[in-house]
């Protein structure tokens, strides 16, 4: 008996983990365990001797018992401890900086021009990227010879299909399923088949205007055109000037310019010493494209606009390189966080 005691207390010894201390209670006091065996021995003992001896297998049963408890507490103890001590937390560590992401600065001022423009009365409009011949040129009066037709401007699909290369195919899609009054926003990417240098690239954004209504005058075009700008800019004194041009679509077509946003007007480096920036191009619809749509001319006019997105952000932060926009540099995009 004081050996199976011994043999205990040594084996208890080496247990290292609760595991270890279930396995020696089952080895000591499991069905087919040490203790068992030696109740069975019981029988081999004689009827004198058998209640002292068993009293003392009883006795060395309880002993077990109470050492294996405790010595599962202990462990179970340190186990714990040792856990927590892992997983300790250093509060004195430095916390993980959040990145912020903010919106692309071409994003971010399509909405600021469409928000004004809808303050304006215009509703946004989108069209497709992947357009027809028909509403990126015909239905805008483009002569069927008309050089930005050509494959050297113009990606093509297919024959007939094509990347639009102006957000004014807009305009025939709405005038055509749609009465007038119409005053739409159209934002959108654009694609030429440009030479990429720090000027001009293959794909860009633009936003159009359109307004169709009874009466509306070159006066309109005039004065919301100011009214945009001054609001853009958040500038009271801008002003605006028209400068004769040419577009198709337009009769009659014209530059629009603001005074320039560095000098005020005196000349510098960005105005070319002229005073005025280029804002966008602009007119009067024509009358054939109005009928072109089913519109008619006599009783119905109107005016549109087509602004270069990546254009207006380059003067507003004097960005001399266009292919910025399109890098994913973040050097360049974090300057626009909270812009
Ligand atoms: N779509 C023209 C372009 O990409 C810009 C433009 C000019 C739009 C005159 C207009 C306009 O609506 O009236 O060059």
């Amino acid at each position: 008996m004081k050996c199976v005691q011994e043999q205990f207390e040594h084996a208890l010894l080496e247990c290292k983990t609760a595991k270890d201390v279930e396995a020696l209670k089952l080895r000591y006091l499991g069905k087919k365990g040490i203790i068992q065996d030696q109740m069975r021995l019981l029988k081999e003992v004689s009827p004198e001797q058998r209640p002292a001896v068993g009293a003392q297998v009883n006795a060395l049963k309880v002993y077990i018992e109470g050492k294996l408890d405790q010595f599962l507490s202990r462990i179970v103890d340190q186990e714990r401890e040792q856990r927590m001590a892992g997983e300790r937390l250093d509060v004195t560590l430095p916390g993980r900086a959040h990145f912020l992401g903010s919106k692309h600065p071409i994003p971010a001022t399509i909405d600021e021009i469409v928000r004004i423009l809808k303050d304006l009365g215009f509703s946004a409009q989108v069209g497709p990227q992947i357009e027809t011949e028909y509403y990126n040129f015909e239905v805008l009066n483009f002569a069927p010879d008309h050089p930005a037709k050509d494959m050297q401007d113009t990606f093509y699909i297919e024959p007939g299909i094509l990347l639009r290369t102006q957000t004014s195919n807009v305009q025939g899609r709405v005038m055509e399923r749609t009465s007038p009054p119409i005053r739409i926003a159209c934002p959108g990417r654009c694609f030429r088949n440009e030479e990429v240098s720090a000027r001009s690239h293959c794909f860009f954004h633009q936003v159009e205007a359109l307004y169709i209504d009874q009466g509306v005058s070159m006066q309109d075009l005039f004065s919301t055109f100011r009214e945009f700008v001054q609001r853009l800019f958040q500038r009271d004194d801008l002003e605006v000037r028209f400068r004769p041009s040419y577009f198709p679509f337009v009769e009659p077509g014209t530059e629009c310019d603001a005074t320039c946003l560095v000098c005020n007007g005196k000349g510098c480096q960005l105005c070319k010493y002229s005073g005025w920036l280029e804002i966008c191009g602009a007119g009067m619809v024509h009358p054939q494209v109005l009928r072109n749509v089913g519109i008619d001319p006599e009783k119905y006019q109107g005016y549109a606009w087509g602004m270069g997105v990546e254009r207006l952000i380059m003067l507003r932060h004097s960005i001399r390189d266009i292919r910025l926009f399109s890098e994913n540099d973040m050097r360049f995009l974090r300057q626009f966080h909270g812009a």
